[in-house]
């Protein structure tokens, strides 16, 4: 599925930026193009990311904790 039709950037490329530690909706548009244009996918973008945060804090041993650092929550998602 495209996410972003103006810069053709499909979701599977825009879910490895934030895996590869693109946090922000800008951050995001700096990794992978998507964003750059018209502005019509940044809440879909912004819905990635919050969605793959939840899914990593989901996921995350608590008993590894100590060893993790700090996922920080995007302010986006609030
Ligand atoms: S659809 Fe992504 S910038 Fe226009």
């Amino acid at each position: 599925m495209v996410v972003c039709l103006c810069q053709g950037v499909s979701e599977k490329r825009v879910r490895a930026a934030i895996s590869a530690g693109a946090h922000s909706r800008k951050a995001v548009t700096k990794a992978c193009g998507a964003g750059a244009g018209c502005g019509g996918c940044h809440a879909a973008i912004r819905e990635l990311i919050c969605e793959q945060q939840a899914q990593a804090a989901a996921h995350t041993d608590v008993s590894e904790a100590p060893l993790l650092a700090p996922l920080e929550p995007a302010a986006v998602c609030a």
